[in-house]
């Protein structure tokens, strides 16, 4: 039988966000730290089997209904799809978070596997802006696979574009016109504190109500009524598709709350920015059952926090950061 995965406030856990690996080929500056990143060993990172075991577990037991696999980037863990097909088989709406480049090559695959959704984290359309960002020149690849993601049938493909003062602030518009002509639906984010150089400070953050008015200028917006998701989501009154902005810092979601996270080295996380992990895979290799495993499951959520408190004194920033945990 389906019991609700519930914490202390009431919040039902439906949507599972999965990291794959802690490896990326990118290093974003507001995910990951300057200096030389050391990578898990490969045994402490989940194999497929484990990762399948726990996504089973959750889904059965307590109705998730969407998993999300992140990274790290995820399309450097080799045969992804075969991971995508095992948690399709699920029955899950099954998405997953890429920085692009390798979506020429995978996204055909990704697609018969039975992934449902790619969202595409793209923070600058502009060749050395992006090249700065990402430590990589690598623009065109990553526009490239978006077309790819598009020619392989995902609709909508998302964008997601993590929004600095002073760094993309005045690429909105430019990102719009983009998603318009594409057909990719853009999505604007707040940046967090979960920056690997530890460079965030809330003058850095662009409230999405400034992107909001920034694009409306040039292309008039309407809402569209909001459902579950911490996306707001807006079209075109010309009809030419919708963005979608994403508050987290100037109007947290955290009261909708529904997810909860494994890293790639099998801990699980009821928040981005909790404190206290539980280790699933000390349990999985010692030979746990469901039982066990289910109890450990539940006493991190029960434990979960009201929400993360940012720009308040009580903020206690994550050891990990954005990559080891997997947005
Ligand atoms: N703030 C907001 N979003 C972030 N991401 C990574 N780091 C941050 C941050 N500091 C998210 C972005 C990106 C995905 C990989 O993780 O959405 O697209
Ligand atoms: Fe890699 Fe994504 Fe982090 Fe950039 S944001 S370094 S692409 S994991």
């Amino acid at each position: 039988m389906v019991q609700p995965l519930v914490d202390g406030y009431g919040r039902v856990h439906r949507d599972l966000r999965i990291s794959v690996t802690d490896r990326c080929n990118y290093r974003c500056t507001y995910c990951m730290p300057h200096e030389e990143m050391e990578w898990l060993p490969r045994h402490e990172v989940l194999t497929f089997e484990e990762i399948e075991r726990v996504a089973r577990l959750l889904v059965t037991r307590y109705g998730v209904r969407s998993v999300r696999l992140t990274g790290g980037e995820p399309t450097v863990r080799a045969h992804l799809p075969v991971l995508v097909a095992k948690l399709a088989a699920l029955g899950v709406d099954l998405a997953l978070t890429t920085n692009g480049a390798s979506l020429r090559l995978l996204a055909d695959d990704l697609a018969a596997a039975g992934l449902a959704r790619i969202n595409i984290s793209c923070d600058s359309l502009d060749r050395q802006r992006f090249a700065q960002l990402t430590r990589r020149d690598d623009l065109a690849r990553v526009l490239d696979g978006v077309e790819a993601a598009i020619e392989a049938g995902f609709d909508p493909v998302k964008l997601n574009v993590v929004v600095m003062r002073g760094v993309n602030d005045d690429e909105a518009v430019a990102f719009a016109a983009y998603g318009r002509d594409r057909g990719v639906t853009v999505r604007f984010i707040e940046f967090m504190p979960l920056d690997g150089d530890r460079d965030w400070s809330s003058d850095k953050v662009v409230p999405a109500a400034e992107i909001l008015a920034a694009v409306d200028a040039a292309f008039p917006l309407e809402p569209v009524a909001r459902g579950s998701e911490p996306a707001e989501r807006w079209r075109y009154r010309d009809g030419q598709g919708e963005i979608g902005v994403i508050a987290s810092v100037t109007q947290p979601f955290c009261a909708s709350c529904d997810r909860i996270r494994l890293t790639a080295d099998g801990r699980l996380r009821s928040c981005l920015f909790a404190t206290e992990e539980t280790d699933l895979r000390g349990l999985l290799r010692a030979g746990a059952g469901d039982d066990a495993l289910a109890a450990a499951v539940e006493a991190a959520v029960a434990a979960k926090g009201a929400g993360h408190q940012i720009g308040q004194a009580t903020f206690i920033r994550p050891r990990r950061s954005m990559s080891q945990i997997g947005g």
